[in-house]
This record gives C-alpha cells, structure tokens and sequence, in this order.
C-alpha cells in the first residue's frame, strides 16, 4: 500500500505538535499503521510562521474546504476548532466526500456529533475524535472499546487541563489568576479564547462527549449544567485547604432512572483522594460500570505532545481499517434515555 495522505487543516499547537510527531516517529508509525504517514496539504491561517518543524514538499491550500475534495487527501485533519463555521463545513463536507475524519474538535463533536455521526455511517468512512477528550489519555477509546461490555452508569473527572492548571497553582505559589491564565496560554494549554477553559465550557463539551460514548446516546449540549472558575480566589483554595479539600473543576455524567444528569461545576475533593493527587495540566477520567466496578485513567490533558499522540492514534486505526464507528456501535439510538433539563436538579 502506498502513503496515508493526510490534508490538515490548522497548525496551531496541536497541528505543529502532529508534524512534528509524525516526522519524529515515522518509522514506528509506518510499522504499525502497515503504511507511512504523510502531509500532503496543509491549510493554515499563517503561511510564513515557523512553526519549528519541516513542513517542505507540503501544499499549501488557501481555504480549508477544498480539502475535503482534493483527490490527493485520503484523510482530513480538522484542527481548527469552534463547533460551527470552517470546521464543520469541512468536516461535513469530507464525510460526504467519503473521506475519513480525524479532529480533535471537542466542541463540534459535542454539539453536532449526532448529526456527524449519521453522515459517517452512510458514507461507512470514520469520524475520530480521540484527541477531543482528555488529551493524551486514550479515553475514547477505552470507553467505546475496553468497556464495550459493560452497562456504565457514572462518568466523569477532571476534564480541563487549563483550570486545573490554574488551581494548582495558585495554590502552591499564591500566584494570581491572570498571572497564572497567561502561563497557561503561553504553555498551549488553553483554548484560542481561555474564557472557554475557565467558563467551564471546553468541560461541558468533554462531558457531553463521554456521556454519549458512556450511554449509547448523543447528549443534548444544551442541557449540561455549567460553573466555571473564574469566582475562585487565593482565599477559597486557601480555606479548602485548611478543611482537608483541593477545589477540583469536575465533570460529572450519571444515568438516572429517568435520564442522563450531566454538569460541571467545582468541587471540594479530600486530601488523599485519587482525584485530589491529579494535578497541573493532568487530566483523569473516572467510570463506574456494573462488572469493571471503578477505574480512573490519569494523564496530560493538554498540549502538543499529548494532543497530537491522540490524533495520529486515530490517524493509525484509519490506516490500518480499524477503526470503529462513532458511537461504538452501528445503532446509534442504543437506550432510550433522555438529556435531562438542567432544572430537573
Ligand atoms: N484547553 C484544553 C484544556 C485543551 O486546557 O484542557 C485540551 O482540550
């Protein structure tokens, strides 16, 4: 077989951070995948900028879309972000094309992953989204795969890499919020516009992704319960403290008799806990099934490295035919369960 041709669009963090993976560990990549992985097209907002990494003998495109028509893209990259506008255009545009997808795009797989899911599986070409959930903890795959034989009835955890960030270090260095924030940025964990991490919004979308991976149905976004950060001071982390708790930004998705409750919010968690030694830019999703009993995957939740170790994760499946669809399964109304309304609580 000859090269997977990749057309990426974005180079930001995490699309410099997938060239440079890939040209890293070419080797190894093309080994398990069966065939090498290549750049081909790239469209980005900033041609001139060096990016630290060789993008020569790459195309440049001017508008993202035509990627998914390009004959020479076997696969789109999407890492431009936001749940409407290019991205979405693009990614439809591609499955309809019946080109495999691979974003990492939490909020446009969060607010119209149903619909998405749908066109994936009448073209049968697949829609991955490992590096929209948890960055580099491979949660999507262990929700939709390891735990296929399981009835789950509580997920959830730390989902922002940003805020937790931010948190602990204030805490340990008294440092304050925009000092912290800007580091953060400075560091590529927050999103184009940080409001999204410490509104509490990049959560909700993480949760509304992994309740419907969880539950066997999508999660209507409008119905997550949202709290952010930005209320907390030096002084909160402080008290929590004196009281025995590290404030952790949670999010949390229980099945009801009735329905799927879904919210973010802080939350005081105890010294010692499992939840309360996760801490910077460290992630961890906890599951609660009948036979698995609990379990809780730990790691970088944000960044380059991690983010792009997702992408080209699902890069491999693409290129080796096994990747699964959407919801894990080809019925995608598995339960009949319901989003409930955020007044139900
Ligand atoms: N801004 C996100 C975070 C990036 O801080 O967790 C990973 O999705």
């Amino acid at each position: 077989k000859g090269a997977l041709r990749l057309g990426v669009a974005g180079l930001g963090t995490v699309g410099a951070g997938v060239a440079t993976l890939l040209r890293a560990n070419a080797d190894l990549i093309a080994a398990r995948a069966g065939r090498p992985i290549e750049i081909v097209a790239v469209a980005a907002r900033s041609r001139g900028r060096d990016r630290g990494v060789d993008l020569s003998g790459v195309r440049w495109v001017d508008d993202a879309r035509a990627l998914a028509a390009d004959p020479d893209v076997d696969v789109v990259v999407e890492l431009i972000g936001a749940a409407e506008g290019v991205a979405r255009d693009l990614v439809k545009a591609a499955l309809e094309a019946g080109k495999p997808v691979v974003t990492a795009n939490k909020a446009l797989v969060a607010v119209h992953g149903a619909d998405l899911a749908r066109l994936s599986e009448r073209a049968g070409v697949p829609l991955m989204f490992e590096a929209a959930v948890a960055g580099g903890i491979p949660v999507i795959k262990a929700v939709r795969e390891g735990l296929a034989g399981d009835r789950l009835d509580w997920i959830g955890g730390i989902l922002n890499g940003t805020c937790n960030y931010i948190m602990t270090t204030m805490r340990e260095s008294g440092r304050d919020f925009a000092d912290v924030l800007s580091e953060a940025q400075a560091l590529g964990y927050a999103e184009a516009d940080p409001s999204t991490d410490v509104d509490g919004i990049d959560a909700a979308h993480k949760l509304a992704i992994l309740a419907a991976l969880a539950f066997g149905r999508p999660v209507d976004f409008g119905s997550v319960v949202v709290e952010g950060i930005r209320g907390i001071g030096a002084l909160d982390l402080q008290f929590a403290a004196r009281l025995g708790y590290r404030l952790k930004l949670l999010g949390v998705a229980r099945r009801h008799a009735d329905g799927i409750e879904t919210r973010v919010s802080p939350c005081l968690v105890p010294e010692g806990s499992q939840l309360a030694s996760v801490e910077g830019v460290f992630n961890a999703v906890l599951v609660e099934g009948a036979f698995v009993g609990r379990l809780m995957l730990e790691g970088r939740g944000a960044g380059a490295g991690p983010t792009a170790s997702a992408v080209v994760a699902d890069l491999v499946d693409v290129a080796r035919g096994t990747a699964v669809p959407v919801w894990g399964a080809s019925d995608t109304a598995l339960s009949a369960s319901r989003s409930l309304p955020r007044e139900s609580f």
